[in-house]
């Protein structure tokens, strides 16, 4: 009876712990969505306005912060949402920490043992609060910020606006960074 007990006890609080988890992932997930989702359509529109890509980088430079900022207005207090990556454009406000940095390296390594699937969202628990993390991987499109061979106008702009730039340098398929959101727990 006891031993019975015991494992229901197991079971239920395991399965409640899941439940618990799927429901942190699914609201992560939907800001990451919001916050993807508006610097995608900017990006896109602006790309298919002008191709050399000068006005998507000035659109990016000038707003990429502050679309951030917007969504961020729209999460409930206890939520958060940004972007990061191991090599940084803007340190001033997308700079990794230590736990930003350790899950990252879990995506290159992943990649490398071509083990990696974009899908692979992570739960992580940050003291009191959970971070959800998706991974960012440099398509074709992202390389004519963040490749190897930039336009000279575009190089120039970089070097004017991000003096410490890092991003650049990624082929297809290299991690480019991640958007994590951060729910505090309530
Ligand atoms: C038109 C140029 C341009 C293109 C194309 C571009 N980016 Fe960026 N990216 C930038 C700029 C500029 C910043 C810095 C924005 C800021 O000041 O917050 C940036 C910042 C980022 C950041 C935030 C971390 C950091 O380094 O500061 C990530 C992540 C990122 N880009 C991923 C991508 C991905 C993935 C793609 C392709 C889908 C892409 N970018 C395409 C110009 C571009």
């Amino acid at each position: 009876m006891k031993l019975h007990t015991l494992l229901l006890s197991t079971l239920l609080c395991t399965s409640f712990a899941t439940a618990d988890n799927t429901a942190v992932k699914q609201e992560g997930v939907k800001y990451i969505k919001m916050l993807g989702g508006a610097l995608k359509t900017e990006l896109k529109a602006q790309m298919k306005a002008d191709k050399s890509g000068m006005g998507a980088l000035g659109f990016c430079t000038a707003k990429a912060n502050e679309i951030t900022v917007d969504v961020n207005k729209k999460l409930p207090d206890y939520a958060k949402v940004r972007r990061t990556a191991l090599k940084v454009r803007n340190e001033s406000v997308n700079k990794p920490d230590a736990l930003d940095e350790k899950v990252m390296k879990e995506y290159v390594a992943a990649i490398e043992a071509k083990t990696f699937t974009p899908k692979d969202i992570k739960v992580v628990e940050a003291g009191d609060s959970t971070r959800v993390y998706k991974p960012l991987v440099a398509k074709a499109v992202c390389l004519k910020c963040h490749g190897s061979d930039l336009s000279e106008e575009i190089s120039k702009s970089l070097a004017t606006n991000y003096p410490h730039d890092q991003a650049v340098g990624f082929k297809e398929g290299d991690l480019r960074g991640v958007i994590v959101s951060e729910i505090k727990k309530h």
